[in-house]
């Protein structure tokens, strides 16, 4: 099962309601979490991700650039997110983390930055739903896909399958209509799209043509 995650980063933050209404077709929304502090770039929180709850059914996917997410996580697993992922470079003690978003109700996900290797942190799979390969430096929207990291998302794919293939690959960053097929063909099932869906002008459209190329 694959799944195309459009992320809002790329949307008019001033009419996010529209924006979400704009993509029906998505498997979720990818919704970036940036605190000038873990990346050089400011975005929404807590606030601003419950509000969105309640202006749309879809799952939302939340993914967490910001230092501590000890304290952070859990918080909006409890705003009611499908999904809430942290990086491991983040995060004082992962596999807590990982337990306390699953105890309120969500699924748990860690992140790699580019730079960031994956084995030393392949034990905390059991507590893991999924694995967020970033195929940019977190931080912005609009940047290119790194093909260097095609060998990291084929690893997250192994590790997946060893455990019965339960663990999601999402890849983040320079997904679109040019690069959406390597990442498939590495093992990625978890697509998230920013510019490639909202810079389209029929965002929904976007994520049908996407989906094409993986099928
Ligand atoms: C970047 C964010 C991404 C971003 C991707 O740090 O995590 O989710 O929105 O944007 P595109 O798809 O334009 O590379
Ligand atoms: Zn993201």
């Amino acid at each position: 099962m694959t799944a195309i995650h459009p992320s809002i980063l790329s949307a008019d933050f001033a009419n996010l309601a529209d924006e979400l209404a704009r993509i029906p077709s998505a498997d979720a929304v990818h919704v970036d979490v940036m605190d000038n502090h873990f990346v050089p770039n400011l975005t929404i929180g807590l606030p601003v991700v419950e509000s969105i709850r309640k202006v749309t059914a879809l799952p939302l996917d939340i993914h967490l650039m910001i230092s501590d997410a000890d304290r952070w996580a859990p918080q909006y697993a409890q705003a009611g997110a499908e999904s809430v992922t942290f990086h491991v470079e983040a995060a004082a003690k992962p596999a807590q983390v990982a337990r306390d978003l699953r105890s309120h109700g969500a699924k748990s996900a860690m992140a790699v930055k580019p730079g960031t290797a994956l084995e030393p942190h392949l034990g905390l799979l059991a507590e893991l739903d999924m694995l967020l390969i970033m195929t940019v430096e977190p931080g912005f929207g609009g940047q290119s896909f790194m093909d260097q990291m095609l060998p990291k998302i084929a690893a997250a794919r192994k590790a997946s399958d060893d455990l019965g293939g339960r663990i999601a690959v999402q890849v983040d960053g320079g997904i679109n209509a040019d690069t959406i097929l390597r990442a498939a063909e590495a093992g990625a099932d978890t697509f998230v799209a920013g510019s490639a869906v909202y810079a389209a002008d029929d965002p929904d459209a976007a994520i049908s043509d996407l989906r094409s190329l993986i099928k």
